[in-house]
């Protein structure tokens, strides 16, 4: 059984997951508001992937005896100035997360729950790849200055990103 105290980090970790998902969700909106189908498209997939994340931990945690208790979500930031800011924003957040991460596997440490830390390590390995995304796109607006014909080859590209839920989930 799963001590109390990851119980309690664990449930925090699924508010900050659904958090993303609200979050990814807004970015969504805003750039569908201003025709940027594909960029829209991309945070479409990126909501489906937090959802994927939360209900890992919630499945995890129903496994381990523990019991899922849910928060209240923040209302996430609405308005943005350019996509280069949302890809920005975006990056800031995941590096949040893996530090998040990073604590949860701290505290699985210091109690020696070998399961959980093993658990873990999944979301460890995904949050580099989390990062490595948002942090590639960041440079690929750069190199377009954010704008024009780069713009919109960028929001085509972007727009074929689909979802593939993980064959093994833990
Ligand atoms: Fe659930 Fe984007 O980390």
């Amino acid at each position: 059984m799963i001590s109390g105290k990851l119980q309690e980090a664990f449930n925090e970790q699924i508010n900050k997951e659904l958090f993303s998902e609200y979050l990814y969700l807004s970015m969504a909106a805003y750039l569908d508001s201003i025709g940027l189908a594909g960029f829209a498209g991309f945070f479409k997939v990126q909501v489906q992937e937090e959802r994927f994340h939360a209900m890992k931990f919630y499945e995890y945690l129903n496994e381990r005896g523990g019991r899922v208790l849910l928060k209240k979500i923040e209302q996430p930031q609405v308005d943005f100035k350019s996509p280069l800011e949302i890809f920005e924003l975006s990056y800031k957040h995941e590096q949040f997360i893996t530090q998040s991460i990073n604590e949860l596997m701290d505290i699985a440490i210091a109690e020696k729950d070998h399961a959980a830390r093993s658990f873990l390590n999944w979301y460890v390995d995904e949050q580099v790849e989390e990062e490595s995304t948002m942090d590639n796109i960041i440079n690929q607006l750069k190199l377009i200055d954010g704008k024009g014909q780069g713009l919109l080859m960028l929001d085509r590209e972007l727009g074929a990103r689909t979802f593939t839920p993980p064959a093994k989930t833990e």
